[in-house]
C-alpha cells in the first residue's frame, strides 16, 4: 500500500468512529474494533452471572417517597435524604408524581431518534459545546484516546422557547414530549432542592416567610437555572468486558435526574467497589453533581459512576442535569463555613467547566479536584 493510501485508510475508520457505535452495531460488527478497547487495569469484571443474566446481590439505593416527602411525614423523609446524600450520593426517587405516559414517551421518542436513519441523525453533528441540540458519540468525541460505547443526544432546554425551534423536528413528536418531559422533570429537580436546602439547614419551610434569606434567593434563581438533557443510546456490544458505555465520571451540575430503561448497565462507586443499580419501574436515578457538593461545602459529595453494556439488548437512558444560570457562580454557601468547618472550593460556574473539559481529555472528577482548596 503506498503511504497516501494507509493515511486514507486511517482517515476512513477514524470517521466511521466519529458516526458513533450505533452505525458500527447497524453494520454488523462482530469484533471490538481497538479504538474501544480500555487498557486492562480499566476494563469493566463482569462475573459469570451478570453474562448468563442471572440476577445479582445488586446494591439497593436509598428510595425516596416523593409524594411523602410532601406530606405529614416530611421530617421523616427529610432525615433519609440527609442520609442518602451523605453516605450514598445517589437514591431512587418513587411516587414523583410525573404521569406515567410523560416518562414512557420520552424513552419512546428517544429510542424512536436513534432508530432514524444515520443520516437524519448526523444533521445534529456539533462540536460546539453550546449548541442547543448536539449529537455525537463517546465521551469527548474530540479529546478521547479510547472512545466508548455510547451515542447520545444533547438537549439544553433553558430558556425552552428560544432553544426548541433548534431541537430535532424529527420523530414529529420528539419536540413536543421532550419539552413536557423536561418541564416536569424541572419542577422535581425545584421541589428536591428546596428539600435538599432543608436538609442542609439552610431553609425551614415551617418559619413564616417573610423575610427572603439569601438562601430562599438562591432556590428562586434555581427556576431560571440552566437545564441539559441527555438521552443516551447504548446498542448491544459484541465484546462488553472490553470497554465500557460511559468511563467513570461524576456530574457537573446540582443534582442529575436519570431514567433507565428496564435494561441495567449503571454502576456507582460505593465503598471502594463498583456496584451495580437496580432498576426500578417508575422511579428516577437521582445523584449529586459536583455544583452540589461545591454548594455544601464537601458534606454531600458527587459520586462517581459508569455504565457497563451487554451483548444482547440495546439501552436507553435520558439524564436531566439541573443547575443555578450558566454564567452564575457557585460557591460553598457562607452558612456552611466556619472555623471548624472552612471553606474547602473555590467558586466555579457552568462556562468554566465546558471551557475545562473542552481543553482536555476529561477523567473522572478531575475538574472538581481543579476547584479544591488545599
Ligand atoms: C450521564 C450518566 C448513566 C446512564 O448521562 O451522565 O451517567 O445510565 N448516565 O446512562
Ligand atoms: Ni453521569
Amino acid at each position: 500500500m503506498s503511504p497516501a493510501m494507509a493515511v486514507m485508510t486511517v482517515e476512513n475508520e477514524e470517521s466511521q468512529y466519529q458516526n458513533g457505535v450505533k452505525r458500527l452495531y447497524e453494520n454488523g460488527i462482530s469484533k471490538v474494533p481497538s479504538k474501544y478497547v480500555l487498557p486492562v487495569l480499566e476494563r469493566p469484571s463482569i462475573t459469570k452471572q451478570q453474562q448468563a443474566n442471572i440476577p445479582q446481590n445488586n446494591l439497593k439505593l436509598p428510595i425516596i417517597d416523593f409524594q411523602e416527602l410532601q406530606g405529614p411525614n416530611r421530617a421523616q423523609v427529610l432525615q433519609s435524604l440527609a442520609n442518602a446524600c451523605e453516605n450514598f450520593g445517589f437514591f431512587q426517587l418513587v411516587n414523583h408524581g410525573i404521569r406515567s405516559d410523560v416518562v414512557s414517551n420520552m424513552i419512546q421518542v428517544g429510542t424512536e431518534f436513534f432508530d432514524l436513519p444515520f443520516e437524519e441523525r448526523a444533521k445534529y453533528m456539533s462540536s460546539d459545546m453550546r449548541a442547543p441540540v448536539r449529537y455525537g458519540t463517546s465521551f469527548n468525541q474530540t479529546k478521547d484516546k479510547v472512545f466508548c460505547w455510547r451515542d447520545f443526544l444533547k438537549l439544553i432546554c433553558h430558556p425552552l422557547p428560544d432553544v426548541l425551534p433548534h431541537w430535532p423536528s424529527s420523530p414529529v413528536d420528539m419536540r413536543n414530549l421532550a419539552a413536557t418531559y423536561a418541564k416536569e422533570t424541572k419542577h422535581l429537580f425545584l421541589m428536591l432542592m428546596e428539600a435538599i436546602f432543608e436538609t442542609l439547614g439552610l431553609v425551614d419551610s415551617s418559619a413564616a416567610k417573610k423575610n427572603m434569606t439569601e438562601e430562599d434567593e438562591v432556590l428562586k434563581e434555581f427556576e431560571n437555572g440552566s437545564q441539559l438533557m441527555v438521552v443516551n443510546c447504548y446498542p448491544p456490544c459484541p465484546e462488553p468486558d472490553l470497554t465500557l458505555g460511559m468511563p467513570p465520571h461524576s456530574d457537573y451540575g446540582f443534582l442529575t435526574l436519570l431514567l433507565q430503561d428496564e435494561v441495567e448497565g449503571l454502576q456507582i462507586q460505593f465503598q471502594d467497589k463498583w456496584v451495580t443499580v437496580d432498576p426500578i419501574s417508575n422511579s428516577f436515578v437521582v445523584n449529586i453533581g459536583d455544583h452540589l457538593e461545591i454548594f455544601s461545602n464537601g458534606k454531600y459529595k458527587s459520586v462517581l459512576h459508569r455504565v457497563l453494556v451487554n451483548s444482547r439488548k440495546n439501552r436507553i437512558s435520558v439524564a436531566s442535569l439541573h443547575s443555578l444560570p450558566f454564567m452564575r457562580s457557585v460557591g460553598p454557601s457562607p452558612k456552611l463555613v466556619d472555623e471548624s468547618n472552612p471553606r474547602r472550593y473555590k467558586e466555579t460556574n457552568f462556562a468554566s467547566f465546558l471551557e475545562y473539559i473542552s481543553s482536555r481529555e476529561p477523567k473522572k472528577k478531575n475538574f472538581l479536584e481543579s476547584r479544591k482548596l488545599t
